[in-house]
């Protein structure tokens, strides 16, 4: 028994070295990541009375219905199982009453540290409440989870950077200059579900990058939907995105207006308005989308040309920075930026005490770094790296 285990911990050891030390991360951390500076956890966070091993992680995903989060589950609950802990992982169909039961059964089963990638950003208060009265320590994961100072740790990606970089590649694809006026180009927006927190970050940062294109006329947007509640997509879904794109297209495109650009703040989200344009779109141009995440079949539309980029974000790495955290935690530890040197990380990682304030104060971040993925990098960065492999003429997720 012990020597499977070795073996199993050595090759997760091995396969989580691999997906390290061959990523090559372009981006640099970004301007509005601060340094790393000591900070003790937000004020009631349960400090864990657990042994450092043996525990047990109870790890709450939203729902096996996008990609990424099947992926996540994955490699958090391997990774924890490969340092001696047991996990219960749950997914609850993006149903956000679902999810807090979920959490309470977690409870319940008395695990050590709650990871939670939250549903309704703002609808886990109580439930984490009754975490901290059973000293129950919780991570953030991927998503803030808002109005409760239950929340020790932010784990995720520079989320305002996942929105500027769709945001910049709009600039540079077009080639805009605020100068020059001589060429407009419409673009019709699409964000996410109002209920994640990240939803308005990854909005606000293509946002504030193409601001100076709206106001100097040089983008217009014919619908007229710019606020982010008009562009939102409750719960990221393809079908919820795809008809409200067909009505645009219906409403301001069916007399020969031309469209350049659909800015989308995901894949799940971009699969829609991409299906949307193939149906109901008469123009003959190729029209820019952007997506985030690097689904399976998003990346069968770069190749194909039917989607321009994607921002990817290793989700592996995301796993590796909340088990490394989770245990410091329950060894006793208060992590903060020396967790990013000790743990030897060969990825980007920093330690945020500026940005995410949870409406009970900042919640120190561990924010990891996105990177942008087009037809002529795929290979390099999804299939070099060992993120993919091709199968056919499109990649599949390794892991
Ligand atoms: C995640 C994205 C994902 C979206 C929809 C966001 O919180 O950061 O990676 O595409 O949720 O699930």
């Amino acid at each position: 028994m012990k020597k499977v285990l070795a073996l199993l911990l050595a090759l997760v050891l091995a396969a989580a070295l691999v997906a390290c030390s061959t990523e090559t991360s372009s981006a640099s951390p970004s301007a509005s990541s601060a340094a790393p500076t000591s900070s003790a956890p937000a004020s009631d966070a349960a400090s864990p009375s657990a042994p450092a091993a043996g525990g047990k992680i109870g790890v709450a995903m939203p729902t096996k219905s996008l990609e990424r989060w099947n992926r996540d589950g994955a490699f958090l609950k391997k990774q924890f199982e490969a340092q001696g802990y047991t996990v219960e992982l749950t997914y609850s169909d993006n149903d956000a009453t679902k999810q807090v039961n979920d959490i309470e059964n977690m409870i319940a089963d008395k695990v050590d540290l709650l990871v939670i990638a939250a549903i309704d950003s703002q609808g886990l208060s109580t439930v984490l409440k009754d975490a901290v009265d059973a000293k129950i320590p919780a991570i953030a994961y991927d998503r803030l989870i808002m109005d409760t100072s239950a929340v020790a740790y932010y784990v995720s990606f520079d989320n305002y950077t996942v929105g500027k970089l769709q945001g910049q590649y709009v600039v540079d694809t077009l080639k805009l200059d605020v100068n020059d006026k001589s060429k407009t180009y419409n673009i019709e927006f699409t964000a996410g579900d109002p209920a994640d927190n990240n939803a308005r970050f990854f909005y606000q940062g293509a946002y504030d990058v193409l601001k100076p294109f709206l106001d100097a006329g040089i983008l217009k947007v014919p619908s007229g939907q710019i606020a982010f509640d008009q562009v939102a997509t409750p719960k990221w879904t393809t079908a919820t995105a795809m008809n409200r794109f067909q009505n645009i297209l219906a409403s301001f495109y069916s007399s020969g207006t031309q469209l350049d650009v659909a800015l989308c703040s995901n894949d799940s989200t971009s699969l829609g308005v991409t299906q949307a344009i193939q149906s109901d779109y008469k123009g003959k141009n190729t029209v820019v989308i952007t997506g985030q995440d690097g689904d399976e079949a998003n990346l069968a539309n770069i190749i194909d040309g039917k989607q321009s980029m994607t921002v990817y974000k290793a989700v592996a790495n995301e796993a590796v920075v909340t088990v490394d955290l989770g245990i410091a935690m329950l060894k006793g530890e208060k992590p903060d930026g020396a967790l990013i040197d000790k743990s030897g990380w060969k990825f980007s990682c920093t330690f945020d005490t500026k940005t995410y304030d949870n409406n009970t104060g900042i919640i120190p971040s561990y924010l990891l770094v996105p990177t942008v993925v087009t037809i002529d990098n795929l290979q390099k960065e999804l299939v070099d790296t060992g993120y993919y492999k091709m199968d056919g003429k499109y990649p599949k997720a390794v892991g």
